[in-house]
């Protein structure tokens, strides 16, 4: 399969065939699929904030095993406890890119880029890319609000013209891709190349339990993949159920109950010190205390995500999707999406240059007669 045709600066940076990127998604993207979106020629991203830490360095090593060292990515939260593990591990494994939210400072923005990593963050405002840029980012990914989790409001339509306009830095568009003509889409944007997440959790490489799978096939209406920010206080993408609703519909003391068992769970899971976790709630009351109670809920995502993501109980737990979700109708392999990525993308771009040349002629013919 040619490749040329859409190879991007971008494809160099990060070490890979095409202009694909598999975006982190947690409890979803663990080294089966990022192993499985390299090989097949895209750039994975790890997603190391679900990860224990005691596992994390094996699982480095296990995508490397499986992909004979190919070059992908690590994604992690300054907020997680073993934030300082996953920035040395980075450097230790010369991994290729980092992603991130809300982010590191300069100080250790530097140290990455010091050790050729390339620190591609995920935005969804102007503003946030920026601030990224002056922090030290070499690349930005942008997600419109129709992606999923976590999530902003502008359309990928709007904000990526207006982010590859205003930074000098290659722009990733993410949110609502799924297909070759999203890639050209993209492209003819000035976007480097394409980024997804729900895409490659619907594929037969993710891992993710068949009952939720379905629950993802099963959903037609883009509608019914909808924003809240009930979980956490945060804006966040996700298929309406059960869960939803109830969350909705609970009684402010409730959903303290269920945040407060989330966060007891995520803590003895993550090996979180009563330390570590009274000092992230005191940073938040310092820094703004409107965050507080946001501080309080933020272990709800992963432990909820869990649930429909791990352990097979959609009904049970939150299940965040893009709303490109409702154009996906089967599961596929990494490989058959990149494939496709590329052949469609080829085939709308033949069909874009026989127009140009139809239009050119007719022009021709008209100024002759
Ligand atoms: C199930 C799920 C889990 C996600 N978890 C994370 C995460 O842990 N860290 C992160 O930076 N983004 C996370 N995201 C956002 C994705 O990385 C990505 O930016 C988004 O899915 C792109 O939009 P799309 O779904 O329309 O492709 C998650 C998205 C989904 C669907």
């Amino acid at each position: 399969m040619s490749a040329l045709p859409l190879r991007t600066p971008l494809c160099d940076l990060l070490g890979c065939r095409y202009p694909v990127v598999q975006t982190a998604m947690g409890w979803v993207a663990g080294p089966e699929l990022v192993a499985a979106t390299t090989n097949a020629g895209g750039f994975g991203f790890l997603a190391g904030a679900t990860i224990a830490a005691e596992r994390i360095e094996a699982d480095i090593l296990r995508v490397k095993q499986l992909t004979g060292d190919a070059p992908f990515g690590l994604n992690f939260h300054m907020f997680q406890p073993n934030a300082q593990q996953l920035l040395d591990l980075a450097v230790k494994h010369k991994i290729r890119a980092v992603s991130y939210g809300r982010g590191p400072d300069k100080k250790v923005i530097r140290r990455l880029r010091d050790a050729g990593i390339v620190c591609m963050p995920t935005v969804g405002a102007l503003k946030h890319a920026q601030k990224a840029i002056e922090m030290g980012a070499n690349v930005i990914t942008i997600q419109g609000g129709e992606g999923g989790g976590h999530t902003g409001s502008v359309p990928t339509t709007v904000l990526l013209p207006q982010v590859v306009d205003a930074v000098k830095v290659p722009v990733v568009a993410a949110g609502g891709f799924y297909d070759g003509r999203g890639l050209v889409a993209a492209l003819a944007f000035g976007a480097q190349g394409i980024a997804m997440g729900t895409r490659f959790l619907m594929t037969r490489d993710s891992g993710v339990p068949e009952v939720t799978l379905q629950r993802y096939l099963d959903v037609r209406d883009a509608d019914r993949i909808r924003v809240s920010p009930v979980v956490d206080g945060m804006p966040q993408r996700m298929i309406d159920n059960e869960y939803l609703a109830m969350l909705e519909k609970a009684a402010p003391l409730r959903r303290v109950w269920i945040a407060l068992q989330s966060a007891l769970q995520w803590k003895a899971q993550t090996g979180m010190t009563t330390r570590h976790a009274l000092g992230v709630l005191w940073q938040a009351l310092r820094e703004d205390p409107a965050t507080v109670a946001q501080t309080v809920m933020a272990a709800n995502a992963p432990v909820l995500l869990q649930r429909s993501m791990v352990e097979g109980k959609p009904a049970e737990g939150v299940m965040s999707s893009g709303q490109v979700a409702a154009l996906i109708g089967e599961l596929k392999s990494c490989r058959e999406v990149i494939d496709g990525i590329v052949t469609q993308a080829g085939e709308r771009l033949s069909a874009l240059s026989a127009l140009s040349a139809l239009s050119s002629s007719t022009a021709t013919q008209e100024s002759n007669s």
